[in-house]
């Protein structure tokens, strides 16, 4: 019990509600002045509420106090008056409604889109450490918040704030005893209703969690549905799921039950309230202090501002929905990449595509080993250059850090005499391509997803390109030949099929230098001898980097590196590696026995 209730006040004690707007303020910086005005339009609006009420008072001063027939017309001036005036304000209401409306829609359309900008142009290395549903739901769930919290701001909790000060300030005008009343009785119910929320938050954070967990196993049940049903699991994912959204449901009604509760209460002093004034405001009346027009309108105004303050009891619940969604969202907006974009980098119109690893050590954030562990070679242009090694030995990091997907800690990576460092990223990576060891392909027919990296590439372009990747042939088998659509992450390929994509993809951004990682493993031996051709094709003119396991690939690269546990073991031609007794290479090669060397 203790630790439990530890738990709930340190969970309280974090949710600072200063921070939380300062961060809400400045993830709407761009609608800022807007917000300002409407705030003033809603005070203006709170005041011209006040019209009708005000003249219905005159109107009944007037029939109380000499109701004589040379004063009908002026009675009915006066209701045309007002008639007008509520007129007159709910126009204005209107503009102002559509105001925030509009505010609402541009701070909703800004939010999404920067946050989306901010998720494409932030670093590889960001996006390995947080999970792609993570991701998305962080954008929909702060953006759909902070859209509930704004339309409650708005609408609810600032016209019902101004309506009050507004009413308070009318009534201390009229009598201090009336706006005392309101300065008694509205603390009392907000009061209460902070200790309600207080009270259940604890309940409703458990909820959150609880859902945020039945989320959870919905989705990795969906994502992972081809293990589920090998295994035949489907019984046990649907009772995990069940039981999850059970704990909510209980959760829920506990919740609701509290609150209900207090509803009582909180009625009960918005009624003491309510006849409090009436009946000073009748005593007042029959003292002669103030006419039967005035008690009417300080019961019409301060009914009204009671009542309405029942709007204002969902902020905090829409605070605390929004707490962590605005939180998540503003860390977003804070994310720096960690690759650093120099302002005046160099801008190659051209480059030669020599690269060099210059004792290099390079250890992912998330992990205690060296993946690169002082690595030295040189990448000569126009040649084709073999990473080779066991599994984990740091081929695809060399391919990263080229990209300039990620910095090492220490030494440095050469592009053509300058530390890639030097370069503007987004210029340098134009004369790059990497066909990555899983090829992601985009929901959308083959045609596009090969001209990916060209834009207005022609017909012509793409198939000669497919050709090139031997992706011609099945492309033309596929049902609607290039205008096929491939399906949710290239669902409707084979592992295959999408590698010839993502190779004809590279082929076709025509790049100086072209990075296969393990672009064949997922080939047949005919395919692979076909890609093989293919490259022998396209390595004119151009630095290639092949990471390869099947040995076969590589025989003829001029150069190649072996990798192990991150450092450089080995290094020259085949030719040369299948000689060295002993060596790593000479042992892969009979482990694949394809040493055919002699
Ligand atoms: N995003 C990452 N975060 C943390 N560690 C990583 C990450 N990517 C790779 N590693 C680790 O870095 C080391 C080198 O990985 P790398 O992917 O470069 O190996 P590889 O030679 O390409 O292996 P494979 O042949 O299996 O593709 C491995 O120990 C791996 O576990
Ligand atoms: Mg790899």
């Amino acid at each position: 019990m203790k630790d439990k209730k530890g738990k709930n006040l340190d969970s309280e004690e974090r949710f600072n509600m200063k921070e939380f707007w300062k961060k809400l303020w400045n993830l709407l910086v761009s609608s800022h002045g807007a917000i300002i005005k409407l705030l003033f339009l809603t005070i203006i609006l709170e005041i011209l509420r006040l019209a009708g009420p005000y003249i219905l008072k005159v109107i009944i001063d007037v029939i109380t106090l000499n109701f004589r027939p040379e004063v009908i017309e002026k009675v009915i001036f006066l209701v045309i008056a007002m008639f007008f005036a509520n007129q007159a304000t709910s126009i204005f209401d209107y503009f102002v409604d559509k105001r925030v409306l509009r505010t609402l829609v541009e701070i909703l359309t800004y939010l999404a889109n920067n946050a989306h900008k901010k998720m494409v142009f932030l670093g590889l290395a960001y996006h390995e450490k947080e999970n792609t549903g993570n991701k998305v739901v962080k954008i929909t769930r702060g953006v759909d918040k902070i859209e509930g919290l704004f339309g409650n701001f708005f609408w609810d909790v600032a016209p019902t704030v101004f309506q009050i000060i507004v009413t308070t300030i009318t009534l201390f005008i009229i009598n201090w005893y009336f706006g005392l009343i309101i300065l008694i009785f509205v603390p009392m119910f907000i009061i209460l209703t902070l200790k309600v929320n207080k009270e259940v938050f604890p309940f409703r954070k458990r909820r959150f969690d609880q859902q945020e967990e039945a989320t959870g196993i919905m989705t990795q049940s969906i994502i992972n549905i081809n293990t589920v049903k090998s295994f035949v699991q489907e019984l046990r994912e649907y009772k995990q799921f069940f039981r999850a959204t059970q704990n909510v449901k209980d959760s829920l009604s506990l919740e609701f039950s509290k609150i209900i509760k207090y509803n009582i209460y909180r009625n009960l002093i918005i009624d003491l309230g309510r006849g409090t004034l009436l009946l000073f405001g009748i005593y007042m009346t029959w003292k002669g202090n103030i006419t039967v027009g005035s008690l009417v309108f300080v019961y019409t105004i301060s009914e009204k501002a009671l009542i309405s303050l029942f709007r204002i009891s969902r902020l905090y619940d829409r605070i605390m929905e929004s707490g962590e969604a605005v939180n998540r969202l503003y860390d977003l907006s804070l994310e720096k990449s960690e690759i650093e974009n120099l302002k005046n980098g160099i801008k190659p119109k051209n480059i030669q595509g020599q690269i060099e690893f210059k004792g290099v050590t390079f250890i992912y954030s998330e992990s205690k080993i060296k993946a690169l562990d002082n690595v030295g070679f040189k990448i000569n242009s126009d040649c084709v250059t073999a990473l080779v090694g066991p599994s984990g030995g740091g081929k695809t990091t060399v391919a990263r850090l080229a990209y300039r997907h990620y910095d090492p800690q220490k030494g440095e990576v050469i592009l053509d005499g300058k530390n890639v460092k030097d370069y503007d990223i987004y210029d340098m990576r134009k004369f790059m391509a990497i066909v990555p060891q899983d090829v992601e392909v985009f929901n959308s027919s083959v045609k596009e997803n090969i001209s990916y990296a060209k834009l207005g590439a022609t017909q012509t372009e793409i198939k000669a390109a497919a050709r090139i990747a031997n992706a011609d042939e099945f492309i033309s088998q596929l049902k609607e030949g290039y205008d096929t659509l491939v399906g949710e992450r290239g669902i409707k390929l084979s592992g295959g099929q999408r590698q010839r994509i993502g190779i004809a993809r590279a082929i076709l951004a025509n790049p100086r230098i072209l990075i296969f990682d393990e672009a064949t493993s997922n080939l047949d031996s005919y395919s692979e001898k076909l890609i093989q051709d293919a490259m022998d094709k396209i390595r004119k003119n151009r630095t290639v980097i092949i990471i390869a396991h099947r040995l076969s690939t590589i025989k003829k690269a001029d150069k190649i590196i072996v990798l192990e546990k991150g450092k450089v073991v080995e290094e020259g031609s085949h030719f040369e590696l299948a000689k060295t007794d002993g060596g790593l290479y000479q042992k892969l090669i009979g482990l694949q026995k394809v040493g055919d060397v002699e």
